[in-house]
């Protein structure tokens, strides 16, 4: 089986309640972290790991997400004659190739397994890359480089996985080691969302390199399955089945952009990173810190 890893899949077919009233009008990837919408930066990382095929799992609502990757003509025209250059780069930077995006419709949120498993024509028997785009990550190479170069060695699937404290494992997948070489740890198991008596602390967070079989498992999955599909189950049927699944401890930080607290958090983590924002947004927030404190 090639280890050359060329199409991702970004499910974006969730309903976004968490940002209700914002979604409901506006796709949840497209919400703005600082000046770019969620989906610019699951590009770009994707880009920069090699992927040349962007399969979008969408749904109902999300025309918004399809016209932002359109060549806005009118625009380029007129920032062209004005001689914004800058500008002009920074919008040629979203344009995409033809035929290098396709969409997919998920006609029901039946769950990430599911949505994930809308995609397996355009799969194909190749190994796919998963990015869930509400995990905005910061991180030199980017993550999904980091997981791509790694499972070069590996093989088998790949999760990204971070260390987090054992009073919040329950909101994770958890991977049950078999063997930890580092930054790769082979998993014996997965969980999803332990309640008590997490086997590990490393949760699954999203990004993921899979073999095409965990497409097979998800067909059995749909079979079987009246509620939701679940891609950890799919993920943890490879290991069932004998093959390889493999967590990274990614270098980077991750944000929770599906939650407020996370995307806010994100925000000021990327307003501090850019040169053009980082003294004035940088000397607010030590403003309203200090008058918070004295306050206390
Ligand atoms: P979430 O669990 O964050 O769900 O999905 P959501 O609907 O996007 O948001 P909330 O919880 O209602 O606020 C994680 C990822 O899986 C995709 C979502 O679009 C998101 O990228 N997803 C989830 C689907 O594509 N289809 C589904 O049926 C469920």
């Amino acid at each position: 089986m090639s280890r050359k890893v060329t199409k991702a899949i970004f499910p974006v077919a969730g309903l976004g309640t968490r940002f209700l009233p914002a979604t409901k009008s506006i796709p949840k990837e497209i919400m703005t972290l600082v000046d770019r919408p969620l989906i610019q930066y699951a590009i770009d990382e994707a880009r920069a790991a090699g992927i040349k095929e962007f399969i979008f799992v969408t749904s109902r609502g999300k025309g918004a997400l399809e016209d932002y990757f359109d060549h806005a003509h009118e625009l380029e025209s007129n920032l062209k004659k004005a001689n914004k250059t800058e500008l002009l780069d920074i919008l040629r930077s979203t344009n995409m190739d033809s035929g290098a995006i396709a969409y997919i419709r998920q006609h029901k949120a039946l769950g990430l397994g599911h949505a994930v498993w809308c995609a397996r024509r355009l799969v194909g028997n190749e190994p796919f890359a998963v990015i869930l785009t509400d995990d905005v990550i910061m991180g030199e190479p980017p993550c999904l480089q980091q997981m791509i170069e790694a499972y070069q060695e590996t093989g088998g699937s790949m999760v990204a996985t971070m260390e987090v404290p054992s009073e919040k494992t329950k909101a994770y997948g958890v991977l049950d080691i078999a063997e930890d070489m580092g930054a790769i740890v082979r998993a014996r198991g997965m969980v999803e969302k332990p309640k008590e008596n997490p086997p590990s602390n490393l949760a699954v967070i999203g990004r993921y390199i899979l073999a095409p079989s965990v497409m097979q498992n998800l067909n059995k999955l749909k079979q079987g399955s009246g509620g939701e599909i679940q891609l950890t189950d799919a993920i943890a049927d490879e290991i069932e089945e004998g093959r390889d699944v493999f967590g990274l401890r990614f270098r980077g930080e991750r944000f929770d952009c599906g939650s407020k607290a996370g995307f806010l958090q994100a925000t000021v983590a990327f307003g501090l990173a850019r040169d053009d924002l980082k003294h004035e947004f940088g000397e607010y927030l030590e403003d309203i810190m200090s008058m918070r404190k004295a306050a206390e």
